[in-house]
């Protein structure tokens, strides 16, 4: 035991000043990480809600394996994965491609799920010269920003999630008419919906934070179509202000895993003209509460 704690490579954290998001350097990644630097790993996680680990070339048996020390594969519905990698996706846009960015609008990953994932993790294989930035949004502060009555109104609500505005058979990819390089599998299946607590309780760091978000969100649960929407919009733009959220660029092999459970993530486009390509695998999560 105390071998194990004296080879354990210490893990090297560079936090963001505001605390939301922090680079993590100091570790081989392909191989498996000892257990004391497994646990200051996801304590770092559970601290930041993002982190990120530059310099990290990874096969896909690497990043299935890492993944894998987090917990059980999430389940990834509406994409068709890589080849004999169920668990692993391409976030693929070819430098000639006219799609909309994949990824592109404000959302928590699978949240219309009965348990959404509750990591996710991208790693970077074609990064552009410039363009193709990641924004997160931390889920905490912008509840911990809000007015205690606001808070105790917040806390009484659940919202109702479906994957059907985007994947659903008359939906956003299902519509399209340019070609895209990723294969989108939209589905009658995905109109189903799941109500979760609007507010949900982390439930590693005990944190309260927003849970909904732009892409699945439908509405609240008891409210007319009109107070939903008023106040879903409030808490959109509020979640999303700039002062809760970080911006990622991306170095080629840089890993980045994200904390659905209290973070919302936007692609940005702005690399027209070339190519860019991430392989991307989610971890199981709970129901939310
Ligand atoms: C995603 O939403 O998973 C895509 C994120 C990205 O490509 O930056």
């Amino acid at each position: 035991m105390a071998e194990t704690a004296l080879r354990a490579p210490p893990i090297r954290l560079k936090p963001n000043p505001s605390g939301f998001g922090a680079e993590i350097t100091g570790l081989d990644l392909s191989r498996p990480l000892p257990p004391q630097t497994l646990a200051e790993v996801k304590r770092a996680f559970a601290d930041h809600s993002v982190v990120w680990f530059p310099d990290q070339p990874l096969n896909h048996d690497q990043l299935e394996a890492f993944t894998l020390q987090f917990g059980a594969f999430g389940d990834d519905p509406y994409v068709k994965p890589l080849a004999d990698r169920p668990h692993i996706l391409e976030v693929r846009r070819e430098s000639e491609e006219t799609a909309s960015v994949f990824g592109g609008a404000w959302h928590s990953d699978w949240s219309f799920q009965d348990q959404p994932p509750a990591a996710t993790l991208l790693h970077a294989k074609i990064v552009p010269p410039s363009g193709g930035d990641t924004l997160y949004a931390d889920g905490y502060r912008a509840y911990e920003a809000l007015s205690p009555a606001m808070q105790r109104l917040l806390g009484g609500l659940r919202a109702v999630h479906s994957a059907g505005r985007p994947y659903g058979s008359g939906g956003f990819y299902a519509s399209e008419t340019v070609k895209r390089s990723m294969q989108i599998l939209p589905s009658v299946e995905a109109e189903k919906t799941h109500a979760h607590p609007v507010v949900r309780t982390h439930p590693v760091s005990g944190r309260r934070a927003l849970f909904v978000n732009l892409v699945y969100t439908l509405g609240l649960e008891g409210m007319t179509v009109a107070e939903s929407a008023a106040l879903l919009g409030f808490l959109f733009q509020h979640m999303t202000q700039d002062a809760f959220v970080y911006r990622h660029a991306w170095r080629t092999d840089m890993l980045t895993m994200w904390d659905n459970r209290c973070a919302l993530h936007n692609a940005t486009g702005g690399y027209d003209g070339h190519r860019r390509v991430m392989h991307r695998t989610t971890v199981a999560g709970e129901t939310p509460v």
